[in-house]
């Protein structure tokens, strides 16, 4: 029985108006999908991270649109009753209004309750688009792993009061284009709180502080599979790398020693 109401678009602004913070973690296969699906965990990110966490690339840039959906599809089997968000992976929707519309279809064929796209500027006319033939909108802004080599690697953003201002016209902006919901990531947290509170959706922040209305975090980083990844804002619960190492060591001593399998373990003739 799951621990949680499977969240519908309209709950995003009323947990926002009961200040009920919204919990909010990456996934990418039913293994994890499954655990999470028990959890109380919200929603669920399919993000382009998996082209780092599950493909071993330095950067989100070699996500396409087939990794996602494959991801997508894996996780919507397994955690039915979880609110499922989708990455538009890197130029999926810079190629032209069909070509957009083609990866947002592939991607909610695929299980995906809503569709995550990062930044606003030159998106626009799409994201009207898509939000009023009724695919709900996640915006992404500050830190946006898309743009990598723009802002060259992966720093804190909105740091002047300039940029600051700008930031806080692109939130506006998702939000009046009908967004439902909007990550902020890595910016100061003093101006991640004014946004949460200048926009009537929720602000789902990563590396953003307290003052918002949730927090996401990749499952891999939360759960410490990434020693060498120590950002300022990751809480690691739990040291997944050391764990699951000793697991492992532990059935190659048992193969090696002869104790598995046990008679238990073995079938009869
Ligand atoms: O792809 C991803 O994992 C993300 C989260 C960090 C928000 O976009």
């Amino acid at each position: 029985m799951p621990k949680t109401k499977k969240l519908t678009v309209p709950d995003f602004k009323s947990r926002k108006l009961s200040r009920e913070k919204l919990v909010m973690v990456t996934c990418y296969d039913s293994s994890f999908a499954r655990v999470l699906e028990e959890s109380t965990v919200d929603l669920l990110l399919v993000g382009d991270s998996a082209a780092m966490t599950m493909h071993g690339h330095d950067s989100t840039i070699q996500a396409d649109v087939e990794m996602i959906a494959i991801h997508t599809m894996a996780v919507a089997r397994a955690a039915p009753n979880k609110f499922l968000v989708a990455d538009l992976p890197f130029l999926a929707i810079r190629k032209g209004m069909l070509a957009g519309m083609e990866a947002i279809e592939r991607l909610v064929k695929a299980g995906a309750h809503a569709v995550k796209i990062e930044g606003i500027r030159g998106n626009a006319e799409l994201v009207r688009h898509v939000t009023e033939s009724g695919i709900p909108v996640m915006g992404h802004l500050g830190l946006t792993p898309q743009f990598v080599n723009a802002f060259g690697g992966m720093k804190v953003q909105a740091k002047s009061a300039e940029e600051q201002d700008r930031l806080l016209a692109d939130a506006l902006e998702f939000e009046r284009l009908g967004a439902f919901s909007l990550v902020l990531e890595c910016v100061p947290a003093d101006i991640a709180k004014k946004i949460a509170a200048a926009l009537a959706i929720p602000v789902i922040g990563i590396g953003a502080g307290v003052d918002v209305d949730g927090q996401v975090l990749v499952l891999q980083d939360l759960l410490g599979f990434n020693p060498g990844f120590k950002p300022k804002f990751l809480r690691q619960y739990l040291n997944g790398y050391e764990q699951f190492i000793g697991a492992f060591d532990r059935f190659g001593a048992d193969v090696r020693a002869g104790t598995y399998p046990s008679k238990e373990e073995s079938y009869q003739g």
